[in-house]
């Protein structure tokens, strides 16, 4: 039986260190680590992500303010907020929630945020930092699995990883982020041909493509590594993107959905809101 990275545990764990810090840091600086979350729209799962996102900061001392703003929002108007919230020196963390309305640039509001104030680290700038390996704020997701990663002391040196999944948001900075650590990577996607022939060779596997049983257990190597990035409804009921229950008894450790990495993209949130906090007021 593989050992389950619970993000549900070790998540309280680092939320509880991160409250510390908090109530520290606002004695020192007498100011409150202030995260600021833009939401466009109604779209339902972002609405729920927003607001767990809310909760988390509340509870760790840190203040919250959410900018919900309609559909019809125009894109001038809202790199007008994203300016403001640039400019005002009470607020040290900024999120744009995706996706936007297709009549907006996404990239163009990505570029418009202030990089000490990028706590998705989604800004190109930051993006470029962490692709040469400098000091950059890491994207929540990714952070959170080098995180459960390294709780476990997993080695990574020499070992071959797959990533499932291309996007900006994962696929690519978590291969970035293994290979900075020594792990041997290969990125597949929709187009990759002999899936399980490659995974079957891996010693890590990341599944990052919100496909339920993408990864079934005919394709996991003994002792392998497992780590389920999907959030996918199947009758209701959350489920990631590999086959939990038939590979868990073949993986050395396995992360479940829910309480994998979920949780953690947010903790990894609240971490880098704290991080930038601390930079701006030093
Ligand atoms: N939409 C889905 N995931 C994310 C995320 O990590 N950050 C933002 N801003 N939007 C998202």
């Amino acid at each position: 039986m593989g050992e389950i990275i619970s993000g549900k545990e070790l998540s309280k764990q680092i939320r509880e260190e991160v409250r510390l810090q908090v109530e520290e840091l606002k004695c020192k600086y007498k100011a409150v680590p202030h995260l600021a979350v833009v939401l466009v729209g109604e779209d339902p799962a972002s609405q729920s992500y927003v607001k767990a996102k809310e909760r988390a900061c509340i509870k760790a001392g840190m203040k919250s303010t959410a900018i919900i703003k309609p559909l019809t929002i125009t894109e001038e108007a809202l790199l007008n907020i994203v300016k403001d919230l640039n400019d005002d020196t009470t607020v040290h963390g900024i999120l744009v929630q995706l996706p936007l309305p297709k009549h907006i640039d996404e990239n163009k509001v990505i570029d418009a945020i202030d990089i000490t104030k990028d706590v998705d680290g989604f800004h190109p700038l930051n993006v470029a930092y962490m692709h040469l390996g400098r000091d950059a704020i890491l994207p929540a997701t990714p952070k959170g699995i080098m995180t459960m990663i390294h709780s476990k002391n997993i080695e990574l040196k020499g070992k071959d990883a797959i990533i499932i999944g291309r996007s900006n948001i994962v696929g690519k900075p978590i291969a970035m982020l293994l290979m900075k650590e020594h792990a041997t990577v290969q990125i597949a996607h929709s187009r990759t041909v002999n899936l399980k022939e490659k995974c079957l060779r891996s010693d890590i596997i990341v599944a990052a493509v919100g496909r339920p049983n993408t990864v079934t257990s005919d394709m996991v190597k003994d002792g392998a590594v497992i780590i389920d990035v999907g959030v996918n409804r199947v009758d209701g009921k959350l489920c990631g993107d590999c086959d939990f229950e038939n590979i868990k008894d073949k993986a050395s450790y396995i992360t479940p959905v829910p309480g994998g990495v979920g949780p953690m993209t947010i903790t990894s949130l609240l971490q880098n809101t704290l991080e930038c906090f601390e930079r701006l007021m030093k």
